[in-house]
């Protein structure tokens, strides 16, 4: 495979003879661009941040789980392309210096990054922009400090990557340009890896060391992105990544909003797709409670022939799901309002952090009595999972504080969580009987929001 992208701002044309090595290591190691720094090489903390534009403009990715192949088209920025052609500072850079904003130096390039990308896209949310970027010794205060001061700086010339002169197809089937065009080579290769974000398979490679033998990557199939609002549903393509499912569901949904918003970080969400977070069938994955409360709908494909679920039997045992060879996860829909649903997630922190529980609540309360009810949970059982006993336990009572007591019990039959690294077994029984009751505080009107302090 040859691929073509723009470095900054110099079109690189790169033969490919392993799919699988990451733009990091490229960069570091090819190209001697050594700004980008190896950290964790997991896509945790930040250091190996590059800015990446495409047609959906620019956005900051960890370069350590981002495979070459999916640069196809696209314009890199580096560390090395942030200053301007003649050694002139980046106003976030300046800012840097004037704010000491940097000790050792180690995360500092990463920041950078972050913060020039959060700058050229006019965000004021600093701590969400750079909740993904690490530092060790400086300490956050300064560094928000500098994003602040440098926020009403123009954007410099040189950071407006023109589009990209070599974003036509290269031809090679592993690159598939539509959904047609994956569906029919999949269903020939059904023992090949999709790739979609690649914030699970990079690390299959990064930490595994896995060779993932064929390969396919998904992120040229615009067909396969994108949301479209139908009779009160939205239908949500697997390839749409995080960020811009957060931003459809921001005003709808905003519980699964605000648990989109603690999703890995500004640069996960902008890799990680709904399709991958749902097809990787992980237990502890944040979309599929939210949308197994909501009743979300599954549309798989293989070759010509699809087939619709309810979410919640795609998940059929740990490490299985419903989906045969050669068949994909094409988009799931769901109803694009829910004015009772909520999502807890509790993790040991509050950003950057995979779950250790993730309740979501769908109760239909008609003249004070439990008419419907939808609740799934994360992270209690090895697959995501519908909690049907608690749900039968509520149905038909009123909508109380006894109801609720009752129906704590239940919460055993449901489920009989692991005890691991990330929780025990009796702390995530009991924290998800507590979601119970702070989804019917909430709903009863008092304050749960745990970022507010109480008197
Ligand atoms: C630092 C970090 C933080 C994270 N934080 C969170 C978090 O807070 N919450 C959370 O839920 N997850 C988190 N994750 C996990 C990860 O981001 C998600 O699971 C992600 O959604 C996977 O999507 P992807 O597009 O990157 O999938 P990929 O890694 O590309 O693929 C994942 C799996 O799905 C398959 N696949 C992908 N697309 C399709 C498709 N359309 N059809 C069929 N199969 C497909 C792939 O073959 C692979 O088996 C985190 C990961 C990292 C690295
Ligand atoms: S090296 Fe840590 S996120 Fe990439
Ligand atoms: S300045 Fe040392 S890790 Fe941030």
């Amino acid at each position: 495979m040859e691929i073509a992208f723009l470095l900054n701002g110099e079109t690189v044309n790169v033969p490919v003879p392993d799919p699988t090595v990451t733009l990091l290591d490229w960069l570091r190691e090819e190209r001697g661009l050594t700004g980008t720094k190896e950290g964790c090489n997991e896509g945790d903390c930040g250091a190996c941040t590059v800015m990446v534009t495409d047609e959906q403009g620019a956005r900051a990715l960890n370069a350590c789980i981002l495979f070459l192949p999916q640069l196809q088209g696209k314009a890199v920025r580096t560390v090395e392309g942030i200053a301007g052609p003649g050694g002139s500072l980046h106003p976030v850079q300046e800012a840097m210096v004037d704010h000491h904003g940097s000790q050792c130096g180690f995360c500092t390039p990463g920041f950078v990054v972050s913060m020039a990308v959060g700058h050229l896209n006019g965000r004021r949310d600093h701590d969400d922009v750079l909740a993904g970027n690490l530092c060790r010794c400086t300490g956050y205060a300064p560094i928000v400090r500098a994003a602040e001061a440098a926020a009403e700086a123009p954007v410099p010339d040189w950071m407006q990557d023109r589009q990209p002169p070599h974003a036509a197809a290269n031809g090679d089937p592993a690159l598939p340009e539509s959904a047609d065009e994956l569906a029919a080579w999949y269903a020939a290769h059904p023992e090949a890896t999709l790739v979609a974000g690649a914030t699970d398979v990079g690390l299959w490679v990064t930490k595994q060391m896995r060779d993932l033998g064929e390969v396919c990557f998904l992120n040229r199939c615009a067909d396969l992105r994108g949301i479209e609002a139908q009779a009160g549903w939205l239908r949500v393509g697997a390839m749409t990544n995080m960020v811009e499912v957060h931003e459809a569901v921001r005003d709808r949904l905003p519980s699964y909003a605000e648990l989109i918003r603690r999703y890995g970080s500004e640069q996960v969400r902008q890799a990680a797709t709904i399709g991958g977070n749902i097809a990787n069938g992980s237990p502890i994955g944040d979309n599929p409670p939210p949308l197994i409360a909501l009743g979300a709908v599954l549309h798989l494909r293989k070759g010509d022939a699809r087939r619709d679920l309810p979410l919640e039997d795609f998940f059929l045992d740990y490490g299985k799901q419903d989906r045969g060879p050669g068949e994909f996860v094409e988009a799931v829909s769901f109803p694009a309002e829910a004015p009772d649903l909520r999502c807890y997630k509790l993790s040991k922190r509050f950003d950057q952090d995979i779950s250790a529980v993730c309740g979501a609540f769908n109760l239909t309360v008609r003249d004070g009595v439990v008419a419907e009810a939808r609740i799934a949970f994360g992270g209690m059982a090895g697959i995501p999972k519908r909690a049907v006993a608690v749900e039968a336990a509520l149905k038909g009572r009123p909508f109380d504080a006894a109801a609720v007591d009752a129906a704590l019990p239940a919460f055993a039959e449901d489920f009989a969580p692991l005890t691991d690294m990330r929780a025990s077994a009796e702390y995530r029984l009991t924290t998800a009987q507590n979601m119970l009751r702070r989804y019917h505080a909430e709903r009863t009107g008092a304050a749960v929001d745990v970022l507010e302090v109480g008197p």
